[in-house]
């Protein structure tokens, strides 16, 4: 039902739920920015809690009434855009969102929204690859060659047939020439449109969504997570650190813990509780 990256994220929530203060809270409310439509990711994590999970999305025909069955009754879907939340001030205990921020074409709002609505003692949780600035950066992956041309059995997303950081270092017609000795023409064309004409990616670096981070909460942990086995003398001249950062996990908090809670939470895991 759920795809591998889907059931990842759902075991980094519990984790998250598991790890915090969040699992003294058994009526958690939880905003997921950007959730899978059709219900069944936030039916699982409605069942971490006996509180409220709200999902958001930004299709027109989103929430699908299918959706809001396979979801259950602790679940609400609205159609709302993650840069313009409609929720009031610090409202949630947990405000999650994996593999939305490099799509919002404005991620500096969307990180700002996210700490808008979360309470002041809740926990942030977004996590995404891959970043625009990284080597398969292109976010051409190979189920979405799949849907969108069928025909096509030539395309892995290996760094072999894109070759990596393409998109920064190649000009379209120059990564043209490259992919129709590969690929088949509406495959190349397909690719062509994705990555230069579609807006569905923000082609923001990696340093500008961590500096957004830094400002919107007070308390940041990031973890950047780079791709192995990539061909570094592909990388882009100018040798930024951007370049090595493939995806990330953010977990932010608007209020740090007290000495005492500090210590004290330590202590806990340290016990394993
Ligand atoms: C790759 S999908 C990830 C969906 C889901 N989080 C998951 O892990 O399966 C990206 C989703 O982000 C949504 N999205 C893009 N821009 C958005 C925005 N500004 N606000 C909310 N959702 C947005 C898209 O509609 C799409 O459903």
């Amino acid at each position: 039902m759920l795809e591998n990256y889907q059931t990842s994220f759902l075991s980094n929530i519990k984790d998250i739920i598991g790890r915090h203060w969040l699992r003294r809270r058994p009526h958690l409310k939880i905003l997921d920015m950007g959730c899978e439509p059709g219900g069944h990711q936030l039916k699982a994590i409605a069942e971490l809690t006996s509180g409220e999970v709200f999902g958001i999305n930004v299709p027109e025909n989103f929430p699908s009434p299918e959706a809001i069955t396979v979801a259950g009754d602790r679940v609400r879907m609205l159609r709302m855009d993650g840069m313009n939340l409609e929720f009031e001030d610090s409202t949630f205990d947990l405000v999650i969102s994996a593999n939305v921020i490099e799509h919002a074409p404005n991620p500096d709002r969307f990180i700002s929204e996210a700490a808008r609505v979360l309470k002041p003692d809740g926990l942030c949780f977004i996590e995404t690859a891959p970043v625009w600035t990284s080597a398969r950066g292109h976010h051409i992956m190979e189920m979405m060659v799949a849907e969108n041309c069928p025909q096509e059995t030539a395309f892995i997303d290996d760094g072999s047939v894109i070759p990596e950081w393409a998109h920064l270092n190649l000009s379209r017609d120059e990564l043209e020439r490259i992919l129709a000795e590969k690929l088949q023409p509406e495959t190349v064309q397909y690719i062509l449109w994705y990555l230069y004409d579609s807006n569905d990616l923000c082609k923001q670096p990696w340093s500008s969504l961590s500096e957004s981070f830094h400002r919107h909460f007070p308390h940041m942990h990031l973890m950047p997570r780079p791709l192995p086995g990539i061909d570094l003398s592909k990388m882009p001249a100018d040798g930024r650190e951007d370049y090595l950062v493939y995806g990330f996990k953010a977990v932010g908090r608007k209020r740090a813990l007290g000495p005492v809670a500090r210590r004290l939470y330590w202590r806990l895991r340290k016990l394993g509780l």
